[in-house]
């Protein structure tokens, strides 16, 4: 079996390695200098996926890693076997975003008879002891800046209300469902509570809200339903969505329902992931917010551990204990949020995130 010293002590073949460069590995890296890393990421349906595994692969390039890119099309079992192929390839380490956060268990476990370290990419993967290392957001943070754009339009803590709000979380299967669900009710319940925020479907707990795979059509279906059958005279003031694909397939819904025409204003709709489809609906004044995750500086996170761990150093981390996966605390490292609506998107451009072009 491949083991990442032998890689490091350069014994391994460059046939093997470079069986691992398509798709996004450029056949010029110094294989002696680095070793062969595999990513797997969710799915391509999504602009902020494609630009993890472009970034990933780039900040691994540069640091002489040869690199094999998968994309698992959202489907569990493809993205188990995805990594089965990585780990027979002899990859000397994989980074993972999990599509089911429970369904890795007995292939990290040949991961981990084969010496290969494992990074779980921007969602924790639960109960398994064979993960090394978890790089992500504080995705709590993620829930809470959203309900605070919330709280802050609707004037809320000014004592301004009642309003109606529907809320909408992640894929069920998706670890960070709950971090950005427990972070947005934190600021939220104070005022379900106290009526100032009604939400007429009724639908408040986690496993009446989520949306499977975080699909739009699916949310855009569940609104629709929710505006025939709760709704009537009432108005939708506000939804929590907590990612731009969800935000935009509710925006859908709401338009066809006849909002953002004929004196019926689109609600407050928040979101996440600054998608180039979203930012543009920020600054035609439809979608209101997003929350932008620099995802090239989750890359390099990544690819920095990467680099430490297979040169035998210890990565540094922001939190040893609180990321627990039911098996064990995993170190990790958060990187910060960042709000966006109309008022601040250039910051996306500032950053170089977007082009000025591609927001026209
Ligand atoms: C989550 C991620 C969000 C969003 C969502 C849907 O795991 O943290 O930023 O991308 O998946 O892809």
């Amino acid at each position: 079996m491949l083991n990442r010293r032998a890689v490091l002590a350069g014994t391994v073949s460059l046939a093997l390695l470079s069986a691992c460069s398509d798709n996004g590995g450029d056949g010029s890296a110094d294989a002696s200098k680095g070793g062969a890393v595999g990513i797997a990421m969710p799915t391509r349906a999504s602009d902020r996926w494609l630009t993890d595994g472009k970034s990933v692969v780039q900040s691994l390039k540069s640091r002489g890693y040869k690199t094999k890119l998968v994309y698992g099309d959202d489907d569990p079992k493809t993205q188990v076997s995805q990594i089965k192929e990585l780990i027979e390839q002899g990859v000397d380490a994989l980074i993972i975003a999990a599509i089911d956060n429970r369904s890795l268990d007995a292939v990290l476990q040949r991961a981990a008879d084969a010496d290969i370290a494992v990074i779980s990419y921007d969602r924790l993967i639960l109960g398994t002891r064979n993960v090394d290392y978890y790089v992500s957001f504080d995705n709590e943070m993620v829930g809470r800046v959203q309900a605070h754009y919330i709280i802050e339009k609707l004037g809320l803590e000014d004592g301004k209300g009642p309003f109606n709000i529907e809320l909408f979380a992640g894929s069920h299967d998706d670890n960070n469902t709950k971090y950005f669900f427990d972070g947005s009710m934190a600021l939220l319940q104070p005022f379900l509570d106290n009526g100032k925020l009604v939400v007429p479907s009724g639908q408040t707990e986690l496993d009446q809200i989520t949306t499977l795979r975080w699909d739009g059509r699916t949310a855009q279906r569940r609104m629709s339903r929710i505006l025939a059958k709760s709704y009537g005279d009432r108005k939708v003031d506000a939804v929590l969505s907590p990612y731009d694909g969800i935000s935009r397939g509710v925006l859908s819904a709401l338009k066809s329902a006849g909002y953002g025409s004929g004196g019926r204003p689109l609600p407050i709709i928040t979101g996440q992931d600054a998608e180039l489809d979203s930012v543009k609906s920020i600054i035609a004044g439809q979608q209101s917010q997003t929350v932008y995750k620099d995802v090239r500086q989750l890359a390099q996170a990544a690819a920095t551990m990467v680099d430490d761990i297979l040169h035998e150093r210890e990565p540094e981390v922001d939190n040893g204990t609180d990321y627990d996966n039911g098996v064990k605390a995993v170190p990790a490292v958060l990187l910060q949020p960042t709000s966006v609506d109309k008022t601040n998107y250039d910051v996306l451009v500032k950053s170089e995130y977007f082009t000025d072009a591609q927001l026209k």
